[in-house]
């Protein structure tokens, strides 16, 4: 197959990760014969220095005209320490989540037996804890209009709107998924408090008269991220919306043992993205202690999501499974025996192209 794939690796630890991600991408075209041509576009503070804008049209354009787009990290923190700053790398993101449509951000969290020693949690909780969440990214509180300061500055406000129709978009999306699974979808929420909850339990209600073969069950947000740490096996696919997911997520990776670790895909109508979940993580960004594999599991969901190549996808898994298991890891995994983020791309990059030429 012919591929045309945007590249933008933006911030802080992206560049150094997303280079090992498509080490691993040319890797399958090798072993699989496809062409994948990659083109790279600036994003975030990388594209404020340059252009001024966190989002340039350039890039839009580039995200259009691909057939997917990998994705670094936006984050920089000569603008987290000036609350003043007029423009803010996390703008490009929002921007470009809401121009691509991205609505749906889908985070898988598993447990990775090689590494699940180092997971805060006791073992026996984290043992085979597979479960995806999706996160909705285009609306609530992200988005929702007004939002900023009154006029004497003494008071500032955010709101939170959903539709109907951004719930079942995303809803629809969620139970498909979950049929493909364990057939169990928990709608996390905080309907005792919220509107926008209760909007969601009622239309994900209808939704799940569609799906009688789907569980659906409702957890208020507190409750679930109690639960996420007691017994996150409980979860198959959590369905909420944007900052609760936001919230969750990061709390989930610490079941995994690291943030590093975390892959994602945006989806929406138009093209799909596809990012670690980990940000830019500027304290290490250039020593090549960064932890890969958010962005390589990353490019595995970028080609079973957006390509269909679920062979291709499943060699990149399995590669990662096995450099756990041999001890590939980086600094986060193990803070005496470890790699570097090029030799752990070095080592999948190699087991992926090794495992389809062996069985050829
Ligand atoms: C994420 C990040 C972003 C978010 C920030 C950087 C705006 O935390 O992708 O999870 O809150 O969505
Ligand atoms: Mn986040």
């Amino acid at each position: 197959m012919q591929k045309k794939i945007a590249v933008l690796a933006g911030d802080g630890i992206g560049p150094e990760v997303t280079k090992q991600a498509l080490k691993v991408l040319r890797a399958v075209a090798k072993a699989y014969d496809h062409q994948f041509t990659f083109q790279e576009g600036l994003v975030g503070a990388a594209a404020i220095d340059v252009t001024g804008d966190p989002f340039p049209k350039e890039t839009e354009k580039l995200c259009l005209n691909s057939d997917a787009v990998l994705f670094g990290a936006i984050g920089h923190p000569k603008y987290d320490n000036d609350p003043h700053a007029k423009v803010r790398p996390e703008q490009g993101l929002l921007a470009m989540r809401k121009k691509l449509g991205l609505f749906s951000n889908v985070r898988p969290v598993k447990s990775y037996e090689a590494i699940s020693h180092i997971s805060p949690l006791k073992e026996h909780i984290v043992k085979d804890v597979d479960f995806v969440v999706f996160r909705e990214l285009t609306g609530g509180i992200y988005f929702g209009e007004p939002r900023g300061r009154s006029e004497n500055g003494e008071t500032a406000f955010d709101t939170s709107i959903y539709t109907k129709a951004e719930i079942l978009r995303i809803s629809k999306q969620a139970f498909e998924a979950a049929k493909k699974r364990r057939k169990h979808v928990t709608l996390v929420d905080k309907a005792n408090v919220l509107a926008t909850s209760r909007l969601w339990r009622e239309t994900v209600r209808e939704c799940c008269k569609d799906n009688p073969d789907v569980k659906l069950d409702y957890m208020y947000i507190d409750n679930a991220a109690m639960k996420l740490i007691q017994n996150p096996g409980f979860f198959d696919v959590v369905l909420t919306e944007n900052m609760f997911g936001d919230i969750l997520t990061d709390a989930a990776s610490v079941i995994t043992g690291s943030l590093g670790m975390l892959p994602s895909a945006s989806l929406g109508d138009k093209v799909k993205l596809f990012e670690p979940i980990h940000g830019s993580y500027p304290e290490v960004a250039g020593m090549s202690k960064a932890n890969p594999i958010g962005a390589i599991l990353s490019a595995a969901m970028l080609l079973n999501y957006a390509f269909g190549m679920t062979e291709e996808s499943n060699a990149i898994k399995s590669a990662v499974d096995q450099s756990l298991k041999e001890g590939y890891v980086t600094e986060d995994i193990d803070s005496e025996k470890h790699h570097t983020t090029e030799e752990v791309g070095d080592k999948i990059a190699t087991l992926v192209y090794m495992s389809k030429k062996v069985h050829a």
